[in-house]
């Protein structure tokens, strides 16, 4: 979910609206925004897409200098137009993305002291705490500390104050908030795109940190009270990357950009010249490093999968990885000064967060792998290694994840060249097949016909099956979460050796099986169990390369050849096809592909 704010000179309705169509991406079910009106606040909120707030605003217009809105991505409560943000008495309007979580005993406590709530959220009692302290009297700065100093939990908030045209207050704490400042006006959003157009000026704050702003600029403050410095900073983020370049959809665009978005990750760390991988400094001597620890979530979490194939198969290091979900609540036996990796698109995902907290704790240096270097995680991390993605804006992560694995293959080679595990001769062929990448994965791209023809195949299936073995199993899981989260079709990947303990009783006519199969190392196992799939019925669809495909002819239906490459970066090439597909598929079952239903790009609630 998002939230901004604008102190603007002229009525900031329409932009309002337009930050919040630049957030539209982190995935939200409904919105609503809050306007004050010579010392009146108005607001107007509707479930669903922003086109329905759109429309109730020309139907039922309002307008003011002063202003926030909301997109909001259900936790507590329904996505209805009562439990949608702003929420509001007279006196004050407040937007928060997280969770409260001791709002139940506070709302028990405003209740016997006569606040009326008027929805099911957390958030609300935000509202109301502030609300029962300008009641007794306080000015809105405040209330609004005494209030943040109850809370417990996770947030980013902003509010306004009917009695105040030149206040906005903004707090963070588990969950983003940039401030920006324009020319005598001044903005607060969740991420620095919702305010790009707005001002390239703007100040990351701190978590634990709230802020004063009026026109004039902004003060901050620890939960002590005490003044906390935020520099400002200069984004390069400009509205121009906001557009959808002639594409169907975001994640289309993003899908194109893959060869790019790798050339440019790996001129981030290859020196051209002497063709050497060069890292940041490390908190750790890496030739004798004993152990790494990798979390993740979603699709960032199957980059760290086969990051971990990679580190232990070259660099002969012992990995051990989870979800950060789970990360966070286990208690691993771990080697002191041992590298936690953690690998995030937004840097802000509040499990991966709590998750790196946790290894910290257990005295691990952290190294993350990042799209997003003024995120929380990037703050909390000992070294970042980023991915220069660019700005990811459909839901469904693409080119984040394919860069995320190019800083993980270089990462694996220096780790396996300072460790001695890997000769200087395959280290170059490696390399090699690293830099020669971004053309393969062109030429994979200009194979549009060919997986809309496998896209239509799939997109009656009640359920796909994906298979693979080794390091494209985790390609197979990859593929199969990204048709379920854009198509809706069920999906679900496996080890293809482990088809026959279980998952083999699924196959029948109805059920395609798509195979992630290039020749190489484990292709003959593989075909096995490709081979007892078709022998239950099963309809295979295979990605391979020209020599598996002769293999595979008289096993698969449809085999999508692609280019041959080296075993090294196989699942970096194999990514880009397995995701088109689910692309396709989504387009022909009429979804909304770039803000798929329930989801969100940025979890910042557990
Ligand atoms: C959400 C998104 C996924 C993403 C995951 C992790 O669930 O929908 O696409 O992979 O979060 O996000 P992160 O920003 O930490 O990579």
């Amino acid at each position: 979910c998002g939230i901004v704010g604008i102190l603007g000179n002229q009525s900031v309705t329409p932009l309002i609206m337009e930050a919040l169509r630049r957030l539209e991406y982190r995935g939200y079910d409904s919105a609503g925004i809050a306007i004050l009106d010579h010392g009146l606040l108005n607001r107007r909120r509707a479930p669903g897409k922003l086109d329905n707030l759109s429309k109730l605003l020309l139907s039922s217009p309002i307008s003011g200098n002063l202003g926030i809105g909301h997109t909001r991505w259900a936790t507590h409560g329904a996505p209805t137009e009562n439990n949608a943000h702003p929420h509001m008495t007279d006196r004050v309007a407040v937007v928060h993305n997280g969770i409260i979580e001791n709002h139940v005993a506070l709302r028990k406590e405003l209740t016997e002291l006569g606040q009326v709530f008027k929805s099911e959220t957390d958030s609300e009692t935000i509202v109301q705490l502030v609300d029962y302290y300008l009641k007794q009297g306080c000015a809105p700065q405040e209330a609004a500390f005494k209030a943040l100093k109850r809370l417990e939990g996770a947030y980013a908030i902003a509010m306004i104050f009917s009695c105040d045209d030149n206040l906005i207050i903004g707090a963070r704490h588990g969950a983003p908030l940039v401030v920006g400042y324009g020319d005598h006006e001044m903005f607060v959003g969740s991420d620095s795109l919702a305010i790009a157009p707005l001002t390239t000026k703007v100040a990351y704050m701190p978590d634990g940190v709230w802020t004063i702003l009026t026109r004039e600029g902004a003060d901050f403050f620890d939960m002590e009270g005490g003044k906390v410095e935020c520099p400002i900073q200069k984004t390069a983020l400009m509205s121009g990357v906001v557009g959808k370049n002639g594409y169907r959809h975001y994640m289309e665009k993003e899908l194109h950009e893959h060869p790019i978005v790798i050339g440019q990750t790996l001129r981030r760390f290859v020196d051209p010249s002497s063709h050497k991988i060069i890292l940041p400094h490390m908190p750790f001597d890496l030739s004798t490093l004993k152990r790494g620890i990798i979390t993740a979530c979603g699709s960032a979490f199957y980059a760290g999968l086969i990051g971990r194939y990679w580190l232990e198969e070259y660099a002969r290091l012992p990995i051990d990885i989870d979800v950060a979900s789970e990360m966070r609540y286990r208690n691993p036996p771990v080697e002191s000064q041992g590298m936690g990796l953690v690998i995030s698109q937004s840097g802000e995902t509040a499990d991966t967060l709590a998750a790196l907290r946790n290894l910290k704790n257990e005295h691990q240096k952290i190294v993350s792998i990042l799209n997003n270097e003024f995120s929380t995680i990037a703050r909390e991390s000992d070294v970042v290694l980023g991915t220069d993605a660019g700005v990811e804006i459909a839901v469904a992560s693409t080119k984040a994840f394919t860069a995320q694995l190019t800083v993980l293959s270089c990462l694996t080679l220096v780790i396996a060249r300072e460790k001695n595990k890997i000769t200087p001769e395959n280290k170059k062929v490696c390399l090699t097949a690293l830099m020669d990448l971004p053309s393969r994965v062109a030429e994979v791209l200009q194979m549009k016909d060919k997986i809309q023809e496998i896209a239509h195949k799939i997109a009656n299936a009640q359920s796909v099956i994906y298979l693979g073995r080794g390091i494209m199993y985790p390609v197979a899981m990859e593929g199969a979460l990204k048709l379920k989260e854009i198509s809706y079709i069920h999906a679900d990947a496996y080890a293809a050796g482990e088809m026959k303990h279980g998952p083999i009783a699924l196959i029948d006519q109805t059920v395609p099986v798509i195979a992630v199969v290039p020749s190489g190392f484990l292709f003959e196992k593989t075909l096995s169990n490709l081979q007892e799939a078709k022998a239950r019925g099963g309809h295979i669809i295979a990605f391979t390369d020209a020599k598996g495909a002769e293999a595979l002819s008289t096993i698969a239906e449809q085999i999508i050849i692609l280019p041959t490459v080296h075993a090294f970066v196989a699942p970096i090439l194999y990514t880009v096809p397995v995701q088109m597909l689910a692309y396709e598929a989504a387009i022909l079952k009429g979804t909304d592909v770039d803000q798929p239903r329930n989801l969100a790009k940025s979890v910042t609630v557990e």
